[in-house]
């Protein structure tokens, strides 16, 4: 294969869109940048990204920053791990390169959420560093341009496509180059029908003279997606909202939301499960709307002992929705007995609403 650099530099310098985190490509602005567009488009990220470095402008901002606050500017993009491995990253920098970025490919690799493609994009974009950033797009582009029919999501693909985006690279421009193959594999070799009569790459591309660029990359067919029932139950009483802390690892971690169990429940099961999480429902009166959807009215309160606190608490709508901090739990009046314990139960009147969804 013919050097592809030279072509694909020129019409890089040409064609590429200008973006913030080009005009002043700071070790942190890349570093963030790309972890933000490892789940988004470039469009939907700038918005993001904007507003992000408004709030938190450098490293030690970012490591300092309180966790709600990091959660709030990283709504609407999701994988939260990635934003906490971001805070995380910036920690150990603050503590061990005194807030900046370390200069060495090794260095980053072994920082939280940095995996080889982010430490080669920051390592070559940020630090001149000569090696390979490959993501999706790079595959792509490689698939195509080499005609090769392996399998793009298999490690050994993986392995072999660096080899070749190593062996292209120019030693000079690592950056531009490494960013000339995304912008390519963003704007012209894209997925599904490539625009392979605008590429500056069509004469050396080996799908292209075989006529089969839009059959390229190969990949196995998608996991069937599986789906998980889920009961919720919306409990309010005069104290707020039944809140409770999603586990700190997997899906959504450590977020909060309504009472809930992964799995189909009957009534009855909601209701011992309720009991489990020593709430007492009252049902006063029970309206069946639909065949998945319960509508009881109950008196929900908590007996001695509470549930752990830091799993569940109380907290009201109009927090929730100006996205400030819970306040602090106010669960089971806790050693409260007797007449004054049923005079609580009664005094805390909710509904309950809940369903399958
Ligand atoms: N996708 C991920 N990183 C990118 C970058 N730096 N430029 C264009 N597309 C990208």
């Amino acid at each position: 294969m013919e050097n592809i650099a030279p072509a694909l530099l020129e019409w890089f310098y040409k064609n590429q869109r200008i973006l913030p985190f080009r005009t002043d490509p700071s070790p942190y602005h890349v570093w963030l940048s790309e972890i933000m567009l490892q789940q988004t488009r470039v469009s939907a990220a700038l918005p993001y990204y904007e507003r992000f470095l408004a709030a938190l402008p450098d490293i030690p901002a970012l490591a300092a920053c309180e966790e709600e606050k990091l959660h709030k500017l990283w709504e609407g993009l999701g994988y939260y791990s990635r934003v906490r491995n971001l805070q995380k990253a910036a920690r150990i920098v603050c503590e061990q390169y005194g807030g900046d970025l370390p200069a060495d490919y090794d260095a980053l690799r072994s920082l939280p959420g940095i995996g080889d493609y982010t430490a080669g994009a920051v390592a070559s974009i940020a630090f001149g560093i000569p090696v390979p950033a490959v993501d999706g797009n790079v595959l792509r582009v490689f698939a195509r341009l080499y005609n090769d029919d392996a399998d793009v999501m298999a490690p050994a693909t993986k392995k072999a496509f660096t080899v070749r985006v190593l062996d292209q690279m120019p030693k000079a421009t690592p950056g531009p180059y490494n960013e000339a193959l995304m912008e390519l594999g963003a704007l012209v070799c894209i997925p599904g029908t490539p625009h392979c009569e605008e590429c500056p790459l069509a004469d050396l591309c080996r799908g292209y003279a075989a006529g089969r660029a839009d059959q390229l990359p190969v990949k196995p067919a998608p996991k069937a997606k599986g789906k998980v029932p889920v009961t919720v139950a919306l409990i309010e009483s005069e104290q707020g909202l039944l809140l409770q802390r999603r586990p700190a690892r997997g899906l959504l971690a450590g977020l909060w939301q309504p009472a809930a169990w992964e799995k189909a429940l009957t009534r009855d099961e909601l209701t011992a499960a309720l009991a489990y999480l020593l709430l007492d429902i009252f049902i006063e009166e029970t309206q069946q709307q639909a065949p998945a959807l319960l509508l009881p009215t109950c008196v929900p309160c908590w007996t001695s002992p509470c549930p752990p606190q830091s799993t569940y608490l109380r907290t009201r709508f109009g927090s929730l929705a100006a996205g400030r901090a819970p306040p602090p739990p106010v669960l089971c009046p806790k050693g409260m007995s007797g007449p004054r314990r049923r005079i609580w139960q009664r005094s805390t009147p909710c509904r309950m609403r809940s369903g399958r969804m």
